[in-house]
């Protein structure tokens, strides 16, 4: 390698555990004697982290990749790297189709884009991986450098790779392969790590955490028991987890969500949809009653739980009784939260056969219906927190004015209270609500107790009621 290390720009699209996997890459491109640029204009190397779970994710790529044309062909020494999942689905095609793409690296291969650089950087061509690669693959420790991750505080970890569910209009099971879960000591292990290097947080990643652990062997191989090591992890304050197939969700992971101290009271439950004939041809494995039963569940075991979902509208048949059957499910429930996607046709999956016949319009429509009835849940469920007190692991300063001042309405003895210097800051309830405060930077990372004082849309404002008291265990976070 010449002095000046080649530098490397990773631009990342999809879900957190392609944003993990940047960061896992990052690692070992540093480590590997690259260096890492936000600056695609000036990097030698730009790699595109895809996302290929709906064809509004692939084009955005394909529109990326056409953008580097001129470049790619005017500049020899610059190198253009396609990896993730687009890369994983497509292989040879999409050097076939972007013929100045040098490098395609599979979802299960991204570990060894350093040699592949090296192989292209001295002149050897084009390089296409989409091989097996598991054993190189979410190994002891991932060897994640320290500090290289988008938060300080917060991190993510991936507990399992692939999924075996095949839901029929699904491209992960494809390009993310099957399901393998790591084992429990070394994730205690990176945990640990990531807690010696300022993490307080951590989520959990998996396409379905319910079934961490199969193929393993011993008690602490099941996700409950996962959840109990990593709760006596010195210095984690905080463990959150996705996503949760609702057809394996078990009394043992909600007792262990009730119980264990650090872990957050919120889950990610995706309903996809109300109607039991659309989540049959969905091949969801649960009917909307059961669905509904896991929720009361959830609500009986865990005190405070909230619960968020995703739903899709516009799959094959969907007419307008299983679409009403959704809506009822979405107000019934009162999620905290709800991502809403439009059916889109992935191939080689077992809906792609059948006609996409939802027209866009509707589609678009039933969108719009769905996210205007999850908004006013939101408010009313947001507008019902105020009064409340909170405790908010604060991630962040306030990028807009402060606190108070945003909101309109400094309360009485608010400001006044947190003293001078203080910020305006942003930080998540357990729950997993946003809540914006004044307060010392030095609460930057820290937990701290929140009174919330009113709602917007979108946003929870509060006044700091005890700064950075560490909370004993078993403590909830509403008042
Ligand atoms: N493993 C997670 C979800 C992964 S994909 C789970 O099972 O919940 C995230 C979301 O994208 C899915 O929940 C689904 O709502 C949506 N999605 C997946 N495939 C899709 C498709 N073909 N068209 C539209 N949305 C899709
Ligand atoms: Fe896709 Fe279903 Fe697997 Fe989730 S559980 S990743 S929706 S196949
Ligand atoms: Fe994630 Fe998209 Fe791949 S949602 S697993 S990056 S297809």
């Amino acid at each position: 390698m010449t002095e000046e290390p080649i530098s490397v720009c990773i631009v990342t699209f999809g879900c957190q555990m392609n944003k993990l996997d940047s960061e896992l890459l990052h690692s070992e491109l540093v480590r590997n004697g690259f260096s890492i640029t936000d600056d695609p204009g000036r990097a030698d190397v730009v790699l595109y982290n895809t996302c290929s779970v709906r064809g509004h994710a692939e084009d955005r790529v394909f529109s990326q990749l056409g953008s580097y044309r001129r470049r790619a062909k005017g500049d020899g020494r610059f190198v253009l790297g396609v990896i993730g999942c687009v890369a994983q689905r497509l292989g040879e095609d999409l050097i076939r189709r972007f013929n100045y793409v040098d490098l395609v690296c599979g979802t299960q291969a991204f570990l060894r884009v350093p040699e592949h650089l090296r192989s292209i950087l001295a002149g050897g061509g084009p390089v296409v991986d989409v091989t097996d690669g598991n054993s190189s693959y979410g190994g002891p420790s991932c060897h994640r450098m320290p500090g290289v991750r988008e938060s300080r505080h917060q991190a993510y970890v991936a507990v399992m790779r692939g999924c075996d569910n095949f839901c029929s209009y699904c491209i992960v099971p494809y390009v993310r392969g099957r399901e393998a879960s790591r084992r429990p000591r070394d994730i205690v292990e990176e945990v640990t790590a990531l807690a010696a290097d300022g993490v307080r947080e951590v989520t959990l990643l998996g396409q379905n955490v319910n079934s961490y652990g199969r193929g393993l062997d011993g008690e602490s191989a099941s996700f409950a028991g996962l959840l109990a090591l990593l709760n006596d992890v010195h210095g984690i304050e905080r463990i959150r987890f996705i996503t949760n197939h609702p057809r394996d969700m078990s009394d043992s992971i909600l007792d262990a969500v009730a119980r264990l101290d650090k872990v957050c009271e919120h889950l990610h439950v995706p309903a996809q949809s109300g109607s039991d004939a659309v989540l049959a041809r969905m091949n969801r494995g649960y009917t909307a009653a059961q669905y509904r039963a896991i929720v009361a569940r959830a609500r009986e075991l865990i005190p405070d739980v909230e619960l968020s979902s995703d739903f899709m509208v516009g799959f094959p048949g969907e007419t307008d009784a299983d679409f009403e059957d959704t809506l009822e499910l979405l107000r019934g429930v009162r999620f905290q939260q709800s991502f809403v996607f439009k059916y889109s046709p992935r191939p080689g999956t077992k809906a792609a056969r059948w006609p996409d016949d939802i027209p866009d319009e509707v589609k678009r429509e039933r969108n719009q219906i769905l996210l205007a009835a999850q908004q006013e849940v939101d408010r009313a469920r947001r507008a019902a927190l105020v009064g409340q007190e909170v405790e908010v692991l604060v991630n962040g300063r306030n990028k807009g004015a402060p606190a108070g001042l945003a909101a309109g309405c400094v309360a009485p003895g608010g400001a006044a209270s947190v003293g001078r210097g203080a910020v305006g800051l942003v930080g998540r309830t357990r729950q997993n609500d946003i809540v914006v405060f004044e307060g010392p930077e030095q609460l930057l990372g820290r937990l701290c107790r929140v009174r919330l004082t009113h709602s917007t849309a979108l946003t929870l404002f509060g006044r700091l009621a005890e700064a950075g008291a560490p909370l004993g265990h078993g403590q909830r976070n509403r008042s």
